[in-house]
């Protein structure tokens, strides 16, 4: 275990503010709540990054939605994809015939995304799509887009508002870049 002391000098740099975050989810959740009026979709949430993101997310939806949420889990604890997905929690909704939201902390290679829609897919739903707070398009792998991106990061791996590095600096308020040297000692 490695003792955090003081998360802020950890950070090499912000890339996204408390403030754009704010914005930009308003922002979306409009949009959202016009391309789903009358539909009642199921928002899903994948644990344990989007917990702030969903919270956010669900409350600038204006339309009635449902919630439900999924545990999978594609690193070991480093900050590379390990390629080895582990499914931890299944939703408890039965999704057929309905449309589903995935929101999802940061899409990067594109394979716990991707295996969650293959699910998802073979349970017969009206339609799947894909809201991410974040896109690293330099990390992918899988030929996958989202459907809603609220922000595009470059290659560098990035923690707050969710993200996190063995589970530390979730709690950060805003998104921003590690310092290597945190990752690498
Ligand atoms: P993917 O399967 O490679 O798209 O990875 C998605 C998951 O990897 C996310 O839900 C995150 O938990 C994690 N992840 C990918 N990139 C980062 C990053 O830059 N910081 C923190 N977590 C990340
Ligand atoms: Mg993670």
């Amino acid at each position: 275990m490695i003792n955090r002391v003081d998360m802020l000098a950890d950070i090499q740099e912000v890339l996204v503010t408390e403030e754009a975050i704010a914005a930009r989810i308003a922002e979306v959740g409009r949009q959202i709540s016009e391309d789903y009026r009358g539909k009642c979709p199921i928002v899903v949430g994948v644990l344990k990054g989007v917990v702030p993101f969903f919270a956010a997310m669900t409350q600038a939806i204006t339309i009635p939605i449902q919630e439900d949420f999924m545990s999978v889990t594609s690193f070991e604890g480093g900050t590379e994809s390990t390629g080895k997905l582990t499914f931890r929690k299944d939703i408890d909704h039965d999704i057929a015939g309905r449309d589903v939201l995935i929101l999802e902390d940061i899409l990067d290679s594109g394979r716990t995304l991707k295996m969650i829609v293959e699910l998802f897919e073979r349970r017969g739903p009206r339609s799947v799509k894909i809201c991410t707070l974040l896109d690293k398009p330099t990390g992918r792998t899988e030929d996958l887009a989202a459907d809603y991106v609220l922000f595009t990061v470059p290659d560098a791996f990035v923690v707050g508002f969710g993200l996190d590095y063995q589970d530390y600096y979730r709690n950060l308020p805003f998104v921003g870049v590690l310092k290597p040297e945190v990752y690498r000692t």
